[in-house]
């Protein structure tokens, strides 16, 4: 019998209404399933800045650290927005990135077959989409040393650098190719090794991995091309996988494939504890209102089963809930159309529990 423990991080605005509905989903989906967890509530964010004043107390990390699995809302809002850098409240997240070594961003994007109107592309286009995007998250020049603006030789400039190392890009292309395995196998390692030396390092270590995982295809494909590809055909992507800036340009351009931010989960590993979120803020001009999409965060704490908590089995569960749940036409007001049955957050959070089976 398991025995497993997450933190929950409600964070700000939209935060807590949302975790409480993952929440609710995943001790129904667990109970069904003869699963048990205990969890603990700790704070992150604004919430922390006012509690303590700071955004990531050291109690918060603590807890994380030692628990399997950590479940965040969303942290920062215009009340926090003029605090110093430092105790700014998306620092909270950098933190936790950071304290838990999350070296790894993944993020599914799929486009509901309900939802495939909503999609800023043409359904036959986006019908078919379903890619997992693994980002690097603790590398390349977002970490990179840096010059800030300074004149030399009466010209103004600025750099930053990028770098990789062979371990940085070994763990994140073997983790892409382990969750390869399950999906279609199919791995599109996304560079610029035209121009790049660190792209040329990444394609070379990629081509050996590709040795190593014989189950899985891996394909090369530069940045730009990619960028295109994405909006003509999408469908043609499964795993998708390439480092912190590409990642981070890409990921974005994907999720707009979906229509809705408010479904679209996340989760960030390392090889300790995971967090999970969706990729929406904290909604701010909606919190408390009980008008935020809780799906996000219910597909986030569906991936914290299937990567940190061990169970595939309730993973499935909730996301064949959800799906269900789009199919019988109940929407949150940002998904909301016409003739369909508009639901508040807490309804949909209900309404999903229901069809877990
Ligand atoms: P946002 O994602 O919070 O909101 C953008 C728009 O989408 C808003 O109109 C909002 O109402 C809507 N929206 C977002 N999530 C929704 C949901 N679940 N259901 C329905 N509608 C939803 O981005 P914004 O406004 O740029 O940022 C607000 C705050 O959140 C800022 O303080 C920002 O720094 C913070 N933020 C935090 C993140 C995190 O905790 N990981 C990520 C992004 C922003
Ligand atoms: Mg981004």
């Amino acid at each position: 019998m398991s025995s497993k423990h997450i933190v929950v991080i409600p964070g700000d605005g939209i935060g807590a209404e949302i975790t409480a509905e993952a929440l609710r989903v995943s001790q129904a989906a667990a109970k069904k399933c003869g699963y048990s967890f205990t969890h603990e509530t700790k704070q992150a964010g604004g919430a922390a800045i006012d509690a303590y004043g700071v955004p990531l107390p050291e109690d918060t990390i603590d807890a994380c650290r030692k628990a399997d699995g950590v479940l965040l809302g969303a942290v920062g809002g215009p009340k926090w927005d003029h605090v110093a850098p430092e105790l700014r409240a998306e620092k909270a997240i950098l933190g936790l990135r950071k304290s838990l070594e999350l070296y790894a961003n993944l993020r599914p994007i799929k486009v509901f077959p309900a939802l495939a109107a909503q999609s800023p592309l043409k359904p036959e286009i986006v019908n078919a989409v379903d890619i997992l995007i693994v980002r690097e998250l603790n590398g390349g020049i977002y970490y990179g040393a840096r010059q800030e603006a300074t004149i030399v030789n009466d010209v103004e400039l600025a750099w930053d650098r990028e770098g990789y190392s062979r371990p940085e890009i070994e763990r994140i292309l073997r983790l892409a190719c382990r969750s390869a395995i399950g999906r279609k196998g199919k791995v599109t390692s996304v560079d610029k090794a035209n121009v790049l030396a660190t792209s040329r390092l990444w394609r070379k270590v990629a081509n050996e991995m590709a040795a190593a995982f014989t189950q899985v295809e891996i394909n090369h494909m530069y940045v730009d091309n990619c960028a295109m590809q994405l909006v003509l055909n999408p469908g043609s992507f499964d795993v998708l996988v390439t480092g912190n800036l590409f990642g981070d340009i890409l990921s974005d351009e994907a999720a707009v494939l979906s229509g809705s931010i408010g479904l679209l989960p996340s989760a960030s590993l390392g090889d300790g504890t995971g967090l999970y979120e969706p990729i929406h803020g904290s909604a701010p001009d909606i919190a408390g209102l009980g008008l935020a999409n809780p799906l996000g965060t219910i597909l986030s704490a569906a991936m914290m089963f299937r990567y940190s908590l061990g169970s595939e089995q309730i993973a499935a569960m909730i996301e064949a809930a959800v799906d269900q749940v789009l199919v019988d036409g109940y929407r949150t007001p940002d998904i909301y159309q016409q003739g369909l049955t508009k639901v508040s957050t807490e309804e949909m959070g209900q309404q999903v529990i229901n069809r877990l089976k």
